[in-house]
């Protein structure tokens, strides 16, 4: 995810007006900063590009998800039901107000399966938190149905999709909130931030004093601001939001380069038939950051990983199922509850309890599963070159798979 790919004159001259200011906080000082407001102007460009009411920068894609769930009123007592396939961030946030995580199966979607969704609810069920992966989305319409049918808040961590759409909306405008992430290999970066999305204009307003201890942000400076509730500091700086200012500039420009990489390394791998793809609910909203595909087995999806490593192709290419970072196989510290601070024993008896069932049907997908990041900086030869070069390597290992046979 690529951001980062094309660094440039454009964000070096947005930090610049803020380091001439030297003002590098986004509130307050407002005869010092002389009209330059980056926070303020990236939420604005935020809720016009991606078409929602509000947006509340924060400080992490982690930050938006806290944010989020607290904005929303989840917390002790509740659950939030979210895919087996995330990464660690989403159930962090939902420890970090109280709930316990409830962990559903992925299907080929590589997200939340509904029927797993349903199967997961109980009466302390607050939340359904689907996880945009790999830049495309979860299965929108089943899942509102269900989030209605059972009066569920809806919250999408879309931290990996920004661009992404689903029927003509963006993901992460379409649940009651949503996150993105604009850490440093996000589709669009910040080197550090993120944002809460929503059309609900309690929740921004939650939001908005969470994030900045509080603050009501009505008083006439920030001493003279009320506290309506607790809050903390998940704030973003102005050097950080100079920087995500200059990438929404050019995300149109990353979204079209990635769909046409994508396509292309897509119709050399679909020449091999025992290749499926990740089926995509609304193809069109791909974002189109990895290609995500699948052998028919995992031992033969081991191989190719083995064989693509062994000839130094594996870069850029991810075998999740491996991963210690965003499959549950490898959680070892959420299923033993490893925490600093004790934890209440109902919630840690529940952590662990839900994080240690069985997942064999998520496993049957992601042992098969491969991700290939997409570049924006390929040159059509580097391409050919890749898709050659992954081609060749499956081929033979299913040519040694079916003699060994
Ligand atoms: C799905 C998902 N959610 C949340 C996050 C957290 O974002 P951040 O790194 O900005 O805290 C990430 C980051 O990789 C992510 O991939």
């Amino acid at each position: 995810m690529p951001g980062y790919e094309t660094w440039s004159d454009a964000e070096r001259k947005e930090v610049n007006d803020v380091l001439e200011t030297g003002i590098l906080m986004r509130y307050g000082f407002d005869g010092p900063r002389k009209g330059i407001w980056k926070a303020k102007e990236l939420e604005e460009a935020i809720c016009q590009t991606f078409g929602c009411k509000h947006a509340q920068l924060v400080s992490s894609g982690t930050a938006a998800l806290t944010t989020a769930m607290s904005a929303l009123g989840i917390g002790y007592g509740d659950e939030v039901i979210l895919p087996s396939f995330t990464f660690v961030a989403s159930f962090e946030a939902v420890l970090s107000v109280g709930a316990v995580p409830v962990f559903a199966d992925v299907d080929d979607c590589l997200t939340l399966n509904p029927d797993a969704v349903r199967n997961a609810i109980t009466s302390k069920t607050k939340c359904v938190m689907p996880v945009h992966m790999c830049g495309s989305m979860a299965d929108m319409d089943a899942l509102q149905s269900i989030c209605r049918e059972h009066k569920l808040l809806l919250l999408e961590d879309a931290c990996q999709s920004i661009g992404g759409s689903y029927k003509g909306k963006k993901l992460g405008t379409i649940g009651d909130a949503g996150t993105f992430s604009f850490d440093f290999v996000k589709t669009i970066t910040c080197a550090e931030g993120g944002v809460v999305m929503t059309n609900r204009e309690d929740v921004y307003i939650h939001s908005d004093g969470y994030t900045d201890h509080g603050h009501d942000h009505k008083g006439v400076d920030r001493g003279a601001d009320l506290h309506p509730f607790i809050g903390y500091n998940f704030r973003i700086s102005e050097l950080h939001a100079a920087v995500g200012l200059a990438q929404i500039k050019k995300l149109d420009d990353f979204l079209s380069i990635q769909k046409k990489n994508h396509t292309a390394l897509k119709n050399m791998l679909a020449s091999v038939p025992e290749i499926s793809f990740r089926r995509i609910p609304d193809a069109s909203g791909d974002s189109c950051t990895f290609l995500s595909w699948f052998l028919p087995t995992e031992e033969i999806t081991r191989a190719v990983v083995a064989e693509m490593k062994a000839q130094n192709i594996l870069a850029g290419n991810f075998y999740w199922y491996d991963n210690n970072w965003h499959y549950i196989r490898k959680w070892d510290h959420l299923k033993n509850s490893v925490t600093l601070n004790a934890l209440h024993p109902e919630l840690k008896a529940a952590v662990m309890h839900h994080a240690s069932k069985d997942f064999s049907a998520s496993d049957a997908v992601m042992g098969r599963c491969v991700s290939t990041a997409i570049g924006l900086l390929w040159t059509e030869e580097q391409l050919k070159t890749k898709g050659e070069q992954m081609v060749n390597v499956i081929r033979k290992v299913l040519s040694q798979q079916k003699t060994l046979a």
